[in-house]
């Protein structure tokens, strides 16, 4: 799952994975749990997140591809924000090189005055880490989390000057990737405006 913060990756990775029942992983959710759990890892990361920019390249790739080992011979796997650079994308074509590499590569399109909508009333339970939005997915308490009754919080990099710096990263660093795989013949576009349902439906749609 390819596309700018905010896009939906996440939401969808999660509905997708049901579906399809294979396992996902979503890389910045991977460095908040080090963090979570206070790791020499979750340190490092922290370091680079709350200002909104990448991970080097080498931590991340080690993360990831620990999780890749783990998680092989379930009938596939989905990647939710990862491969972010070009040198992430050829890491992995590197590690899947047996069994020819990722089938496809998922660009969710959405204009950036709906991101910063989505990502600045965006509230996450700071137990189970449930989502939630306060317009378009509200608790039925607010900021208590549906599930957990625990407090919702921001995240630190969903701050109006993070937000902005994860911008201009993804626009160096990640927006390449889509002629990348393009040029592979591996990319599907799918627009990410709309409901949670309705996008769903295009995803399933472009992955059939
Ligand atoms: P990460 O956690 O991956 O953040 P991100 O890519 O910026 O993506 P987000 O989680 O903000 O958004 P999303 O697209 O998943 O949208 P979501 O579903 O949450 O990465 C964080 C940081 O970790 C990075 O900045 C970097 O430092 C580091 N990192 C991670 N991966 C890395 C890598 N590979 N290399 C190096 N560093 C890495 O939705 C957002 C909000 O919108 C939610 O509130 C949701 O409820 C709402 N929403 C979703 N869909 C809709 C809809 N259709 N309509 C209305 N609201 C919606």
């Amino acid at each position: 799952m390819l596309g700018p913060p905010g896009a939906g990756k996440g939401t969808q990775a999660t509905l997708i994975a049901e579906n399809l029942k294979i396992p996902q992983i979503s890389s910045g959710d991977l460095f908040r749990d080090h963090q979570d759990r206070d790791t020499e890892l979750g340190r490092v990361a922290r370091s680079y997140m709350k200002d909104g920019v990448l991970v080097p390249d080498k931590v991340t790739i080690t993360m990831v591809m620990d999780w890749i080992e783990q998680n092989t011979g379930v009938g596939g796997f989905l990647l939710d924000g990862f491969p972010r650079t070009i040198g992430q994308a050829k890491a992995l074509d590197q590690a899947l090189a047996n069994s020819g590499g990722i089938d496809l590569a998922i660009y969710v399109n959405v204009p950036e005055t709906e991101l910063i909508h989505r990502l600045s009333g965006r509230l996450v339970c700071s137990k189970c880490k449930t989502q939630y939005h306060t317009i378009f997915a509200p608790p039925s308490e607010p900021c208590i989390c549906d599930k957990c009754m625990t407090e919702l919080n921001q995240r630190d990099d969903d701050k109006p000057e993070a937000i902005k710096k994860r911008f201009q990263v993804y626009q160096e660093e990640t927006a390449p990737l889509i002629g990348y795989y393009q040029v592979l013949g591996r990319l599907r576009e799918v627009n990410g405006v709309g409901s949670i349902e309705k996008i769903g439906e295009r995803l399933l749609r472009a992955l059939d």
